[in-house]
């Protein structure tokens, strides 16, 4: 006799459920906290690692598979052969040098781009229909290099840039001005030269500034230039505290993902083929806007309405990384 006897008959698999697989590529600190957290968030069946050191990728998968008994079930496995991706939906491409202690994040530039040339081609040979959702940094400009690399149109590779910025300045906003605006941009380059939207932030449909103003909320230019300043600074913050970043770009990478893969529509800034959107110009330069995301990949950019200065702000950071790219020979 049967030890389990089903109670009713098991309904067949849904013909319209789909079965998602995310690469993550770079089994770092960055690498892990997205796929930790892309776990706990449920976002994959089929959740795969690679890296180019076999110890350390068989040791961070063993290690996410003895969580079987405390996550929603996803298929975990590695390999430092590419050909283990076959078919993903979305890459997260996390390999890379990172930043010392004082370092910018755009002196990393010749180093990471030599590990692109290798990284890149395999993703597109084994997933053609792919999206390309890019962490290592420099991140805006290793972009453009992907972008360049795949031969994507570009609403298929993206950058998480001032995702994790405007996190960081939502934080600090509640923490210097006691208000939680929820569309609280930062833009432009995921870099010193980002630039913070104060003019388009708004409470419960209020313009912020106003908003202060109204809860008699004292603030001054200053304090708001001190704010974007405490952005820019917090990671070197963290990298001279704990010697790198994970958490904050894990939950951040993750929640792009969502985006991507349950067709979500939400606005998010993220690094995008900006040439042509707010008087930016000059050449192909990916650089944070917000831009709506979906099923697609970058379903299209929103027209926020920015100052005179906002929008001259952005005009320099995508000087700033167009210079840098002049040093490129793709
Ligand atoms: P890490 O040194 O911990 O990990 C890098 C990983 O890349 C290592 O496991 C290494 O084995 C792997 N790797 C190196 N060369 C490879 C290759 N050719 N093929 C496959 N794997 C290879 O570094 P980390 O702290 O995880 O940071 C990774 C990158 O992410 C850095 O460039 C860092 O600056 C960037 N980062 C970006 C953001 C962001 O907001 N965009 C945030 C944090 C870190
Ligand atoms: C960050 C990395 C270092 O956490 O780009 O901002």
């Amino acid at each position: 006799q049967a030890f389990f006897r089903p109670i009713i008959r098991a309904a067949p698999p849904s013909p319209t459920k789909r079965h998602n697989k995310i690469s993550v590529i770079g089994v770092g600190n960055v690498g892990m906290a997205i796929a930790q957290t892309i776990l706990t968030l449920d976002l994959a069946d089929e959740l795969v690692l690679v890296d180019a050191k076999p110890e350390k990728l068989r040791g961070e998968m063993l290690d996410l598979q003895h969580a079987a008994a405390f996550l929603p079930r996803t298929k975990i496995h590695a390999s430092v052969d590419y050909a283990i991706t076959v078919g993903s939906d979305l890459y997260i491409v996390t390999t890379g040098a990172r930043q010392n202690p004082g370092e910018s994040r755009l002196n990393l530039l010749q180093r990471n781009v030599a590990l692109f040339r290798n990284i890149i081609p395999p993703l597109v040979k084994y997933s053609p229909d792919t999206i390309l959702l890019i962490v290592s940094n420099p991140v805006d400009v290793l972009t453009y290099v992907a972008w360049k690399l795949s031969g994507f149109l570009s609403n298929r590779v993206f950058g998480s840039s001032t995702n994790l910025d405007s996190s960081r300045f939502r934080f600090l906003m509640v923490d210097h001005l006691d208000v939680n605006a929820q569309d609280a941009y930062i833009i432009g380059e995921h870099g010193d030269s980002s630039v913070a939207l104060w003019s388009s932030i708004s409470v419960g449909g209020v313009p912020v500034l106003s908003f202060l103003e109204m809860h008699q909320i004292a603030y001054e230019k200053e304090t708001l230039e001190k704010i974007h300043k405490a952005v820019v600074d917090c990671a070197y913050e963290v990298i001279s505290l704990k010697g790198y970043t994970s958490w904050a770009i894990g939950y951040s990478v993750a929640n792009l993902a969502r985006s991507i893969l349950r067709d979500q529509r939400k606005v998010q800034p993220v690094s995008v083929l900006a040439n042509g959107f707010y008087g930016v110009g000059g050449g192909d330069v990916f650089l944070s806007l917000p831009a709506q995301l979906g099923r697609s990949g970058v379903l299209g950019v929103t027209n926020v309405h920015l100052t005179d200065e906002e929008a001259q702000k952005l005009r320099d950071s995508a000087h700033t990384i167009l210079e840098v790219q002049s040093q490129l020979n793709l």
